[in-house]
């Protein structure tokens, strides 16, 4: 396997500071283990919006990339409670998730919203992470631009674990929506996949053939988890 791979963990709305603290201790041991991968792996997190600043400080040491997990629709101006693509920007966020399917479903974001913060995202620099159950929902925007601009997530909703359970899907389930996708846009994009990613599975899922990165709810949460799924990774490229 020689192809790049992102894997972005989504800690959502959970972590203190202090146990942002120890997971960054824990990750910390595999310092040389993500700096020897950094050249094909990108390993990223993205940090509730109130702790962003403090895990960029402390794991300044550390080849982890900023994301984040929305973005204002809006420039900066006059829009309580916002944060805009540039405020994120300024902070060194790289990746945005933008229609992550739990906003859509638990806070009705739709389409034109989506599509907004797609565009705020992109003016700024950074990289929108848009989720997408199906392919109706993969925003037409995205023809705007270049796709070396953004990334598409393919995240079943049934499978994204939470209180009442998952749906695991197979990685040949995946593999052929994946195909199905790209084959429909008729470009190549960088996709990847979003659902139960856990350190058993991930081996299997980085090798399907047009998956080029995973995100991570979670099996983020616990660095030893997180080092698993790195481990795993990077002993199936070996
Ligand atoms: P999960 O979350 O890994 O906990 O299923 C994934 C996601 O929300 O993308």
């Amino acid at each position: 396997m020689d192809k790049k791979f992102l894997l972005v963990g989504n800690w959502k709305a959970n972590k203190s500071i202090l146990e942002i603290d120890d997971w960054v201790r824990k990750i910390s041991e595999f310092r040389k283990l993500l700096q020897d991968n950094a050249h094909w792996l990108t390993v990223s997190i993205a940090v509730p919006f109130p702790f962003l600043l403090h895990f960029k400080k402390a794991t300044q040491e550390l080849p982890i990339v900023l994301s984040a997990q929305d973005v204002s629709a809006f420039p900066n101006g006059s829009y309580t409670g916002e944060v805009s693509a540039r405020m994120l920007s300024e902070l060194g966020v790289k990746f945005v998730f933008v229609g992550h399917s739990e906003r859509r479903k638990l806070l009705g974001e739709s389409p034109t919203l989506i599509e907004k913060k797609i565009t705020q995202a992109i003016d700024q620099g950074i990289t929108p992470i848009i989720g997408c159950q199906t392919f109706e929902e993969i925003p037409n925007t995205i023809r705007n631009f270049s796709p070396k601009q953004y990334v598409v997530m393919y995240e079943p909703f049934e499978a994204i674990s939470n209180d009442s359970g998952f749906h695991p899907i197979t990685s040949e389930g995946i593999g052929q929506t994946a195909s199905d996708w790209l084959g429909k846009l008729n470009m190549q994009i960088q996709l990847i996949y979003g659902g139960s990613v856990s350190p058993d599975s991930i081996s299997e899922i980085s090798t399907i053939t047009n998956i080029q990165g995973a995100a991570v709810g979670r099996s983020s949460l616990d660095a030893s988890q997180f080092a698993g799924i790195i481990r795993s990774l990077v002993a199936s490229r070996a």
